[in-house]
């Protein structure tokens, strides 16, 4: 079983049911940024209840709508042959409402989950409610330091192959 100790009991007794859903399981499997999208939406999930408890706001339609906001199950990958771009913005655009007809599937929501998550990529979407402009930051400053994680291991990778190459060089 996942270590789940870094939430508090709060946070744990809104998110039990969604996270231990068998279909929510899979998002486990499905790649993001530095890691999967199961790990990535925990963590919105977890900075926007944080964000929403301190200001007062609904917290249980905050954790909610957040831990389902990337609700997809497929892994988006850029064809070489296809514009990226274009994938790109076509996968930002289309993925919320996938997230929300996925989540229906299995559970229920009210109108500001859905806002949350309809609305977290904007400018594409334009959020509604405090929790939902709560949960779109929480995602794009999570977003960036993902990215940013993921652009340091990979600069690091290469300082260690040319360090380790330059220094076999010198002791031939
Ligand atoms: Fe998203
Ligand atoms: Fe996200």
């Amino acid at each position: 079983m996942e270590n789940l100790s870094k939430y508090d009991n709060c946070f744990l007794d809104v998110a039990a049911p969604i996270i231990k859903h068998e279909e929510y399981q899979k998002m486990k499997h499905i790649p993001h940024h530095h890691g999967c999208v199961y790990d990535h939406c925990l963590d919105v999930a977890y900075f926007s209840y944080k964000i929403a408890h301190r200001f007062g706001l609904d917290v249980e339609s905050t954790i909610r709508g957040a831990l389902l906001h990337d609700f997809y199950l497929y892994k988006f990958k850029k064809g070489k042959d296809k514009n990226i771009l274009m994938e790109g913005y076509r996968h930002s655009r289309n993925h919320p409402q996938i997230a929300i007809d996925n989540a229906l599937k299995y559970f229920q929501l009210n109108d500001k989950e859905i806002d949350i998550i309809q609305n977290h990529m904007f400018p594409l979407g334009f959020p509604r409610s405090s929790e939902a402009w709560i949960t779109t930051l929480a995602d794009k400053t999570l977003a960036i330091a993902e990215y940013s994680s993921r652009l340091r291991s990979y600069f690091q990778l290469k300082y260690y192959r040319i360090a380790y190459a330059t220094f076999n060089k010198e002791s031939e």
